[in-house]
């Protein structure tokens, strides 16, 4: 039978009956019935398509090891956070996950209290908080990694010849206690200078993300928890260009002193409640 609009779909289908994976059939046939399905609705000319075409090859050429452009795109148009979404329904008063966003890597372990703002100099802020489960009973031991950008708006990796900064790994305390020096973070725009940057400016979005930190805790037993706190009142909170900022993941921070050198400086409170697997 001929190849044509009205065919077209149910003759890639066919192609795939011999599929013994099952899910690899379904992912197959869902994503071939929709792309033809926005193809006719869309009706790209010949030159639209190869724009499309090379978008996508500009997209994975901009990729490297410290540059991950498709997760990018991927941010930008809610298919991140709408994945993390389906895998982390709520179910009780576990925190709230968000994206792992494109700066994610290795970070060197840290001690309590350690200051993880190494090359930078920012507003200093002290970050503390629990690691406990669902009924409030401390959890020892987890895994707290976290990470953020500078007061410039960039994460380490983002810096040419970079060193290590703004990262760390640490283990929460018997009482499930953790804290760390840093800066205070600041609001900052997703890499712009890639295909990415150009597709939010022909949208006429604006590409900034309100201020963070993120978290990855992991504890045995435990769901792995990845997310982000944000500081109320920052001016992004609404319009975050990844769709990440859940109300609960938002506090404020509080004025005060170190106490060990008396120096003024930020403190933000995040407690983290996580999940059994059942
Ligand atoms: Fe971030």
């Amino acid at each position: 039978m001929d190849f044509n609009e009205k065919t077209a779909t149910k003759a890639v289908l066919d192609s795939f009956s011999s599929i013994k994976n099952d899910r690899l059939k379904f992912v197959m046939n869902s994503i071939v019935t929709h792309l033809h399905e926005v193809i006719k609705e869309v009706e790209p000319t010949d030159e639209e398509w190869l724009q499309a075409i090379m978008f996508l090859t500009n997209t994975g050429q901009k990729c490297d090891d410290r540059r991950q452009e498709f997760i990018l795109l991927s941010d930008v148009l809610g298919i991140s956070m709408l994945v993390d979404s389906i895998n982390n329904r709520k179910s009780k008063n576990e925190t709230e996950t968000t994206v792992l966003g494109p700066f994610h890597t290795t970070s060197p372990k840290v001690n309590m209290g350690d200051n993880i703002a190494n090359n930078v100099n920012g507003e200093k802020c002290i970050v503390s908080g629990k690691v406990v489960d669902i009924n409030n009973n401390p959890i020892a031991k987890a895994t707290i990694e976290v990470w953020q950008s500078g007061p410039d708006g960039l994460y380490d990796v983002q810096k040419e010849g970079h060193t290590v900064d703004l990262r760390g790994t640490m283990s929460s305390l018997e009482n499930g206690s953790y804290f760390f020096r840093t800066v205070k973070p600041q609001y900052y725009p997703i890499p712009i200078d890639g295909p990415v940057g150009k597709v939010l400016n022909s949208l006429e979005r604006h590409p900034f993300r309100p201020a963070h930190i993120h978290f990855m805790v992991k504890a045995e037993g435990y769901e792995n928890l990845v997310t982000h706190v944000f500081i109320e009142g920052d001016k992004y909170l609404e319009s975050d260009t990844v769709f990440a900022v859940k109300k609960s993941l938002i506090r404020k921070l509080e004025q005060g002193n170190d106490p060990e050198n008396g120096e003024k400086c930020f403190y933000l409170n995040f407690d983290i409640v996580m999940e059994k697997i059942i």
